[in-house]
Order: structure tokens, then sequence, then C-alpha cells
């Protein structure tokens, strides 16, 4: 016997296809031709998501870069938040262990984007802080200017910047290596906006 099918439209605009020997139907959907309704009613959604998109991303930029820079909320870190750092350990690490970056903004440190404290861009300011009336520190290069600040930070203060808030203790927790990596690293950062 032949299989009698038919076929009839279904009730969501698919179609289906019956058979008369199993009675069952299979539905299939029939795409519409190129700019037929449904695909001119979504470009217009599209439109509206892309300059949704670009509004929230053009706010969020905006926010950001409005944080006032000069009313940081100042970092407490004490000497038990930071441990012993040796100087074996990378660059980044010895920033970042020793806590460096809470509170400075270094090159090429990733995640030493502190503001609390100035950039540190020795190469280009270091030799400025030598030479200031107001330095009373013993240091003669910037490589000793680096060590002199991070063993004894209260020598100088850097103008506009807030006294007694650097951490007074890191002799007690960085090793003279580490130390040496730390000035060796910074006395290089900035050396070339100097000139
Ligand atoms: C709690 C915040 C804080 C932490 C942590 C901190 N500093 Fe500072 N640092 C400051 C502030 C504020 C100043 C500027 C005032 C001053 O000169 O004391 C400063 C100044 C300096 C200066 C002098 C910068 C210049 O432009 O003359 C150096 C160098 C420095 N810090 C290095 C470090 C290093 C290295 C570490 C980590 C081992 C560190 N600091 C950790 C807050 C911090």
């Amino acid at each position: 016997m032949r299989d009698r099918r038919d076929e009839r439209d279904g009730k969501h605009g698919e179609k289906q296809v019956c058979s008369r020997r199993a009675p069952r139907c299979v539905a299939y959907r029939t795409f519409p031709a190129t700019g037929s309704m449904p695909e001119r009613s979504i470009t217009p959604l599209i439109v509206v998501a892309l300059l949704l998109g670009t509004w929230l991303a053009l706010r969020s930029i905006e926010s950001s870069s409005v944080t006032p820079a000069s009313v940081p909320s100042v970092p407490v870190i004490v000497p038990g938040m930071v441990p012993l750092v040796t100087g074996d350990e990378p660059i980044t690490e010895i920033f970042t262990r020793a806590g460096c970056a809470v509170c400075h903004t270094v090159p090429g440190i990733q995640g030493a984007d502190g503001r609390v404290g100035p950039p540190l861009l020795l190469g280009a300011t270091g030799p400025a802080r030598l030479a200031d009336p107001a330095y009373r520190g013993h240091a003669k290069t910037v490589h000793e200017y680096v060590i002199e600040s991070v063993l004894e930070p209260g020598l100088f203060v850097v103008p506009g910047y807030p006294a007694g808030t650097m951490p007074t203790w890191y002799g007690v927790k960085l090793s003279a290596l580490a130390l040496e990596k730390i000035a060796s690293y910074l006395e290089r950062q900035g050396a070339a906006a100097a000139q």
C-alpha cells in the first residue's frame, strides 16, 4: 500500500507532513526569504543594542576618569600583612608582596596602580628631588634616594602627598637584595620622559 502523506500548515507557521499509516506528523519550518518581515524587524533592534552598548561603554569610561585622584582613601598596611621579601622573587612580586602596589603606580608592574603616593618614575623625578632645597637626606644618586625613601620616608616628603603615610618599617621586611632590585628598577622608570 502506498503511504499517503499530506502537507498542511501547522499552528505556528511551520509545515506539517503527516503520514496516514503511522498517524504522526513531522513539523518543519519554512524560512522566509531575505528581506521579509522578521529580518526587517530585527535590524532596528540590533542598531538599538549597538547604540546602547556604546553609550554604556562611554559612560563607564567617563565615570572612571571622574574618580577623584586627589582624595583616595588611604589603605592601612601593617607589618603583619607584609611577608619577608627576600629579593629572589620576580620583580612584580617584590612590589606586590611588599604592598607598594597598593599606594603607587609603577610602570610595567601589573596591578601597581595605587594613587596614594606619587607614581614611581624616579628616572624622571629623582634628580629633581635631590636638587630640591627642602631635601634633607643623604643620598647622592637616584639609586640611593630610592633606598632612602623606602627606609626613611620621613626624611623627604614629596610635595603634594601626605606625610606619615608610607610605612616606616620596610627595613625589617625587605632584604638588602630586594631593596637593590627595587632601586635598580625604579631609577630606570620615566627616564625617557625627563628629556
Ligand atoms: C600606604 C601607602 C604606601 C605604601 C604601602 C608605600 N608607599 Fe611609597 N610613598 C607613599 C606616599 C604617600 C609617598 C609620598 C610622601 C612621602 O614622600 O613620604 C611615598 C613616597 C615614596 C617614594 C618617593 C617618591 C618620589 O617621587 O620621590 C618612593 C621611592 C616610594 N614611596 C617607594 C615605595 C616602595 C618601593 C614601596 C614598597 C616597598 C612603597 N613606597 C610603599 C605611600 C606609600
